[in-house]
């Protein structure tokens, strides 16, 4: 003040020294980092931290005119906000201070001195300051304390927004439950509360959440000490790993997350963005920019059970979700549509949910079946083991679905459905999770077998070499050798068919996966007794899927002994079935993959007839003889076929024959030892008169069949073609050329020039013989095989044939179920004939 006291003009010393005053203030502004009670911040002015790091001031979101008091990153061109006060009650003109209030705490006004916003803490001091720390908490303590850490009555920390900052503590206790502290911004310019919020879920382990209102979105997985085990990149990212750390228990049970940067100059933060996504960023210096370390949720998989209850999400696989093992869709359909939401349900019933009457019959424990590299389930129970297992734990109780014993966690138990699991890569854990016997059994137990058998005959051969050695030994000193030595040879044997009487078993997502969930793109046709799907398994194999139409006749003991003995009807002229599936209702037969489909779509084809040439088709004919020939006499079953048609004759990748479908009628239960029946199933235009009328059924009527078939393969047209154009029959037809000593015109034109004109002949004439009205003029299949081999030299002459099965077998009596078959032309029919 001297400079005023000695000035002679007092005006312009007064403006000089006013600017000095204002110069000095202004400097001094920026450099606070403090306000104390009177003081205040008026919108365009701020405090900045000591280091220059943080600054607190009056900013207004990008596109947005309203202006919030908050804290960024001071000298940082592209603004990071980290904190804001009033994001409630934003101001709406530049007239805004921050100030400290009566009552002492730390408050925003607007222009007319309203509060927006309160620190609203019960302050007891009378002269409180608010000071911004480097690491961007805003404390509000008494003046005095100032610089030596003194009772905080308020922190910014303590309150956060939607940021993480490094230093902050992010309280656990689970008495208290989940604490969401962050809050997302509404939108990119609005930072009222959005959607989403982050914070502890303090349950078993504490692991880190990110809800979408009330609904979880993402979590991290349970806290084990080092990284949260639903995260295992962290013990990658040297920039993540160790920056987290969880405090010592306090004496209320409390503790608390922090997080400390592997290089305390680097400038860090956590948030959780307006559009649900927690990112972590650092600041590049060099690059100018903001970079991501890591975000949350990063795929569709770390989706909050984005799979459904018992189903595995794996983000690398063709189809992301899949169900655990002894698991099958709840929802069949909508989940072979893509919406997993509804997830997975038990296939079988636990042993221990059994009733004990039940229980006593079909016997095993239940046991756990390891999936390793998983992020473990939600909502675990971590309990205290003493001298048993945490595998005991979990058997003692029923309700328990699964247990993990964990490094850094402990005995870990899910007492309920098994919610958000994934596979890792790598990294994640080992989780055990409880099925009954009859899921485990199947693969281990054969395995055991095989490594039974394996040691057996080693064992054998060993044996047997040192016996041999041993004569060898003696030979040379000249003795006999015994011719005795049959023993291990027969072990081999004996073993292999031990293994070859049980039928595989497929397992249901095996298949489901196979077969792409029975996507109409794998659909290869449907026929009279389900639709077929093409299906490639894991190691490669071709396969095709029927699918059994829910109705048959039977128990599933019935069905698995039908398949079995089934499966082991055996010859080239048949199609194989490798084995079965059966889940609930949905029962599946798979067989081998016949490359070129059916008979039918070469034989009525125009475009495909002439590539069956005579030798071929002579070839099929002898072929499906044979495999009939098979299923009627030498197979232990006598199997009538009872639905024989083109359509049910596959061809491999040599077209040769195989007839599909055999033991259909079995397996619906159809009684085979009966010579009649009131269900008839078969296909209008192969069914013998007999049978489609009165429903009286023998190998003759597949012989029938069989007839019709080989006049179709001859002269490449469908017998119910006829009935359109000609009002007769290809039956008929062929009787009346045969009559007239013209057979030759009812060769298909394509080949009639280069066949054999005596095999053609021999062949029409069985065929002829084949359709006879009565069942007892028609020869058996024995005696067709041996005429069609010109074994027998003189053919019986045929009977007109006056029956044609399509005018005659619709009767209103009938009640009939009929399929589409894979060529429109053909309907399968079931029908139950009226009595
Ligand atoms: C301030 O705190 C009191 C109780 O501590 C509460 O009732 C009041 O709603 C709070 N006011 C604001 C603006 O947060
Ligand atoms: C705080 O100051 C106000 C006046 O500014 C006074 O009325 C009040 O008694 C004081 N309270 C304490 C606790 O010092
Ligand atoms: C601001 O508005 C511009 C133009 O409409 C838009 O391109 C930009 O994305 C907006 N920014 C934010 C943060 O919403
Ligand atoms: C928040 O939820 C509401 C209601 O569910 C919805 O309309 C809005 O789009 C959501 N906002 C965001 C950013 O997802
Ligand atoms: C921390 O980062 C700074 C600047 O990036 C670097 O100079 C320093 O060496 C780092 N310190 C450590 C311990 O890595
Ligand atoms: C998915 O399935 C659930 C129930 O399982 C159903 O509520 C939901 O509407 C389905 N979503 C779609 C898109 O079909
Ligand atoms: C077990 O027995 C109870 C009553 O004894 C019965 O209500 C329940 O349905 C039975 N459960 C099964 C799976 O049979
Ligand atoms: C099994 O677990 C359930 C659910 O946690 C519990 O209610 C029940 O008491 C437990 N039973 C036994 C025998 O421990």
């Amino acid at each position: 003040m001297d400079i005023i006291s000695n000035s002679k003009h007092p005006v312009s010393v007064i403006l000089l020294s006013f600017f000095l005053i204002v110069c000095s203030l202004a400097h001094f502004g920026r450099a606070v980092n403090t306000i104390t009670k009177g003081q205040s911040i008026k919108d365009g002015e701020s405090l900045i931290s000591n280091g220059e790091i943080f600054e607190l001031g009056f900013f207004s979101p990008e596109n947005s005119s309203l202006r919030y008091v908050g804290i960024w990153y001071h000298q940082i061109d592209e603004k990071a906000v980290v904190w804001v006060a009033n994001r409630n009650r934003p101001i709406s003109d530049e007239r805004g201070t921050l100030t400290i209030g009566n009552d002492g705490n730390l408050m925003v006004l607007n222009g007319n001195s309203i509060a927006v916003w309160s620190s609203n803490a019960s302050v007891v001091s009378n002269n409180t300051a608010a000071l911004l720390e480097d690491d961007g908490n805003l404390i509000l303590t008494n003046s005095e304390d100032i610089g030596n850490l003194g009772k905080a009555y308020w922190q910014s920390f303590n309150h956060p927004t939607d940021t993480h900052l490094p230093g902050m503590r992010v309280g656990v206790n689970s008495a208290l439950g989940e604490n969401r502290v962050f809050t997302s911004w509404k939108s990119a310019s609005d930072p009222s509360p959005g959607n989403f919020t982050m914070g502890v879920d303090p349950q078993g382990s504490p692991q880190i959440v990110i809800w979408e209102q009330l609904k979880r979105r993402w979590r991290s997985g349970q806290w084990n000490s080092v990284i949260f085990t639903g995260v295992p990149t962290m013990a990658t990212l040297t920039s993540f790993l160790f920056g987290f750390k969880l405090s010592p228990r306090e004496s209320d049970g409390s503790m608390y997350f922090t997080y400390v940067p592997a290089n305390a100059s680097y400038l860090l933060r956590f948030r959780i963005g307006w559009d649900g996504n927690e990112e972590q960023l650092r600041w590049d210096g060099s690059a100018k920019k903001w970079s991501v370390i890591q975000k949350q949720p990063a795929d569709d998989c770390e989706l909050y059970n984005f799979c459904g209850n018992f189903g595995i999400c794996n983000a690398l696989g063709s189809t992301k979700c899949t169900c655990m093992e002894g698991f099958v869709p709840k929802h069949f359909e909508q989940w072979r549509m893509g919406n997993w939401s509804a997830g997975c349900i038990r296939r079988t019933q636990l042993q221990c949910q059994r009733n004990r009457s039940e229980a006593g019959e079909s016997g095993g424990e239940d046991g756990f079946k390891v999936f390793k590299n998983v992020k473990l389930p939600d909502f675990a129970d971590v309990v205290s083991v003493g001298q048993e297992t945490c595998k005991d734990k979990c058997l003692q109780n029923c309700s328990c679905n699964a247990y993990a014993d964990i490094n850094g966690i402990g005995c870990m138990l899910w007492r309920g459905e098994l919610i958000d699991v994934k596979s890792f890569e790598k990294g994640g854990n080992l989780l055990h999770v409880r099925l009954p016997d009859s899921e485990l059994g199947g693969r281990s137990k054969i395995s055991n077998a095989v490594i039974a058998i394996i040691v057996v005959i080693g064992a054998l051969l060993l044996g047997a070499s040192v016996w041999l050695l041993w004569r060898f030994r003696d030979m040379s000193k000249g003795q006999e050798i015994s011719t005795d030595f049959s023993g291990p040879s027969d072990m081999v044997v004996g073993g292999s068919q031990v293994n070859g009487t049980d039928l595989p078993m497929f397992n249901f997502n095996t298949i489901a996966v196979a077969t792409n969930y029975f996507s109409e793109g794998n659909k290869l046709g449907r026929g009279g007794f389900g639709p077929v799907h093409k299906g490639k398994l894991p190691e490669g194999q071709d396969i095709a899927v029927k699918r059994l139409s829910r109705k048959s006749g039977q128990g599933l003991e019935e069905f698995k002994n039908e398949i079995i003995l089934i499966a082991k009807l055996q010859h080239r002229n048949l199609v194989r079935l490798l084995g079965c599936c059966i889940q609930g209702e949905e029962k599946m037969l798979i067989y081998e993959y016949m490359p070129n489909k059916s008979l039918d779509l070469f034989i009525f084809d125009p475009a495909k007839q002439a590539l069956l040439d005579w030798t071929k088709r002579f070839a099929i004919i002898e072929g499906i003889a044979r495999g009939l020939l098979y299923l009627h006499r030498d197979s232990r079953l006598r199997i009538i076929h009872r639905d024989l048609k083109a359509s049910n004759i596959l061809l491999d990748e040599d077209m040769n024959p195989k007839i599909s479908d055999f033991g259909m009628a079995r397996i619906f239960g159809f009684n085979q030892n009966e010579a009649n029946t009131n269900r008839v199933v078969g296909t209008y235009g192969y069914m013998a008169p007999e049978y489609a009328m009165e429903g009286l059924f023998s190998v003759k009527s597949d012989v029938y069949s069989f007839g019709v078939l080989l006049l179709e393969i001859v002269s490449g047209r469908r017998n119910t073609s006829f009935r359109l154009e000609e009002n007769s029959s290809l039956i008929e037809h062929a009787w009346n050329l045969w009559n007239e000593g013209k057979a030759m015109d009812l060769v298909d034109p394509n080949i009639r020039d280069s066949s054999s004109q005596n095999q053609v002949l021999r062949c029409i004439h069985v065929g002829m013989l084949c359709v006879q009205d009565s069942a007892m003029y028609r020869p058996t299949m024995a005696s067709v095989v041996l005429m069609l081999e010109n074994e027998t030299p003189t053919l019986p002459v045929p009977r007109q044939p006056t029956f044609t099965s399509m005018r005659s077998s619709v009767d209103g009596d009938h009640f009939m179920e009929a399929h589409d078959t894979v060529s429109s032309n053909d309907l399968t029919v079931t029908m139950v004939v009226g009595r």
